[in-house]
């Protein structure tokens, strides 16, 4: 059932809901997240069902402020602190030695801990309500509500379509970012950026005084991670990503056949295709809409979508990511 996240019975409701085991839908600044109290094994357990995850996969642990990271992490070096101060709350997770007895599950059965510090006033307030609940839970485990390999989701609707209905939903309107976090892991010595987001490497770099690493650049760092795999986040229908040229020609080719497929570009084309939709120039409001307009593409039941790769610089690389793996496979 969707609950308005606004209402502060509902918020109370939801954070009975985790500390009795049983999950909670959220909305975050980035996604929808799938929660669980982080250090009940079975409800982590509950995570990986319901979505149809592979459980040794590691969720990121959403946390009140950087105070409750010391929870679950066994130490925070100079490198995450500088980080944490610049943008949390915010969409950047971290990834840090873990405390051996807490957030096993969670973790996926790794040592180190995915840790985020949502900005969202409803996750704040569940985050917060959690801690106030009886037992407390001191961090709410949760990947994207989104059964595995699926499109993540920007509203409680789209939370609710993939879910059994009694799923408890905190319905928070659309999510203002729109795609997963940055992923940052401080474990390595050096900062490694294993998931590009909104926040770009330069704005990271910037932050912690020292150059990002990118995972093929580190030995060993490529993660067991679902958010880093490729052919993730996509629809039912087949995404292809070509420039702008391709894209035109490609369309004057078909001329009346294009009524099965939907495009998404930021230039203006010509042609008949099914559905035409124009991406941003503003990346920060492509990011926003992406994957809404997928689901909405898939809703109509075309069997392609062509995007307008987009352009190759720093604050596209987080929508490029997700196109690229929208069309993997
Ligand atoms: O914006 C977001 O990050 C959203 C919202 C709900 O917070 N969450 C999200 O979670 O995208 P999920 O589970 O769909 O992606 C989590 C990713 C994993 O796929 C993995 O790449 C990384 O986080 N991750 C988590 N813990 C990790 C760890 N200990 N080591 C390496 N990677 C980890
Ligand atoms: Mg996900």
């Amino acid at each position: 059932m969707i609950r308005d996240g606004r209402d502060p019975a509902a918020i109370t409701e939801a954070a009975q809901v985790l500390a009795g085991g049983g999950l909670v839908a959220f909305p975050t600044e980035t996604v929808y997240g799938l929660g669980a109290n982080a250090s009940d094994e079975r409800a982590v357990a509950g995570i990986f069902a319901a979505k149809g995850r592979p459980s040794d996969h590691p969720l990121i642990v959403h946390v009140p402020d950087a105070a409750a990271a010391d929870h679950f992490a066994l130490r925070v070096p100079p490198v995450a602190r500088k980080l944490m101060n610049a943008f949390w709350p915010g969409p950047l997770t971290l990834i840090l030695p873990r405390r051996p007895e807490v957030g096993a599950a969670a973790a996926g059965g790794q040592d180190t801990i995915g840790l985020r510090c949502p900005a969202h006033p409803v996750a704040h307030a569940l985050l917060l309500a959690c801690e106030q609940a009886s037992p407390p839970v001191h961090g709410v485990a949760g990947p994207s509500a989104n059964r595995f390999g699926r499109v993540s989701p920007t509203t409680a609707q789209h939370v609710a379509s993939e879910f059994p209905s009694d799923l408890f939903v905190l319905d928070g309107g659309a999510t203002p970012v729109g795609i997963e976090s940055a992923i940052v892991d401080c474990t390595r010595g050096l900062p490694v950026l294993l998931r590009p987001g909104t926040l770009t490497r330069e704005q990271i770099e910037a932050a912690c005084g020292e150059r990002v690493r990118l995972p093929d650049e580190v030995a060993g760092a490529a993660p067991r991670a679902s958010g880093t795999l490729e052919s993730h986040y996509a629809p039912d229908a087949k995404v292809r990503l070509m420039d702008a040229r391709s894209l035109q020609t490609a369309l004057d080719l078909l001329g009346p056949d294009a009524k099965a497929i939907a495009v998404y570009a930021r230039s203006i084309l010509r042609g008949s295709a099914g559905q035409m939709r124009r991406m941003p120039d503003d990346p920060a409001e492509a990011a926003r809409q992406l994957f809404a307009v997928l689901r909405d593409f898939d809703a109509t039941g075309v069997k392609l979508i062509w995007v307008e790769t987009p352009p190759d610089a720093p604050e596209w690389e987080g929508v490029r990511d997700r196109l690229r793996r929208a069309s993997a496979g």
